[in-house]
């Protein structure tokens, strides 16, 4: 009865992706196939990094045991502002490129816009050239990453009771790639912002049978269930104005909260490990950042697939 012996087997394969040494390991409760393709590419890309600039020490990653850190002003206002301003127009005039998801999927609370770098331009990217947004990048990597995904949307505010409706999840991503947000909007306690949680109390959670990995396990109230364990609760949100960037490792637990009022405009980045620069990797294929959607690929190293959380 090969579909019982197979369910037996998932099931043992599933506990072992949730045991403590496993995620405490990998920040993540993916395939071992996986994370090893991601930890081995991430290696090569760090010592060819470190061979072609001796001397050159890079400091642990700022995200390391943080969840997220903010860098101020690495975008311009006004140009903040007209992207803001061309989303608003793409949604309200329904084109085909804005996305409306049902309702399962956070519909009616938010707005997507597809292929970005297309539709709103790639104005946004410059962020990377921030000296400070690339050493932390460079950090995090232990060497050069490039920009595999780009997303962006529009979070509309909803009733008070449905504000912080929104769940909280990992994003059961690969080690070595994490997430930047450009904010086209301030972000802040009336116009909703991420929350997240460090590295120790998101271990907590999960030692406690929260990982929020699948939709059907996630929920919008932590704080009951960090009450029933007797764990910690002290998400993280830092306030952020329109031309400002968050980086975040997106495997912490996290969720977004609705806006109050207003709306909330965010474009979002997902990095991977890489053997040469972003910027390089941009001149090189153009097309292929331009038209980056959300995702990381089931192998770094051919970077144009895309996977999925389910692996
Ligand atoms: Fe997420």
């Amino acid at each position: 009865m090969p579909s019982l012996l197979n369910t037996a087997a998932d099931a043992v394969i599933k506990r072992i992706h949730r045991s403590p040494f496993y995620y405490r390991k990998y920040n993540n409760t993916l395939s071992y196939r996986l994370n090893k393709l991601y930890i081995d590419f991430a290696r090569e890309c760090s010592q060819k990094y470190a061979a072609d600039h001796p001397g050159v020490i890079l400091p642990p990653s700022p995200i390391k045991d943080t969840p997220a850190v903010a860098f101020r002003g690495v975008f311009s206002k006004e140009k903040a502002r007209a992207i803001s301003e061309k989303m608003g127009q793409l949604i309200e005039s329904k084109d085909p490129s804005a996305y409306f998801p049902p309702h399962k999927q956070g519909g009616g609370l938010m707005a997507e816009i597809r292929s970005p770098l297309k539709t709103l331009g790639a104005d946004s990217v410059e962020a990377f050239r921030d000296p400070a947004v690339h050493d932390a990048l460079l950090r995090f990597f232990g060497g050069n990453y490039r920009i595999k995904g780009a997303a962006a949307w529009r979070s509309f505010a909803t009733k008070e009771e449905d504000a912080v409706s929104w769940l909280w999840h990992s994003d059961t991503n690969p080690p070595f790639t994490c997430k930047m947000f450009v904010h086209l909007t301030p972000a802040n306690a009336e116009k909703g912002a991420t929350e997240l949680m460090n590295r120790e109390d998101t271990m907590a959670y999960r030692r406690a049978g929260y990982f929020g990995q699948f939709g059907n396990e996630r929920r919008s109230d932590l704080d009951a269930f960090a009450k029933e364990h007797g764990l910690p609760y002290r998400p993280l949100r830092i306030d952020v104005e329109a031309g400002d960037a968050t980086l975040f490792d997106q495997n912490f637990l996290h969720r977004a909260v609705a806006p109050k009022s207003g709306y909330r405009d965010v474009i979002q980045f997902l990095m991977i490990p890489s053997l040469i620069s972003w910027d390089e990797d941009y001149k090189q294929n153009p097309e292929r950042l331009l038209s980056a959607e959300g995702g990381f690929p089931k192998d770094p190293r051919r970077p144009d697939g895309s996977g999925s959380a389910m692996m």
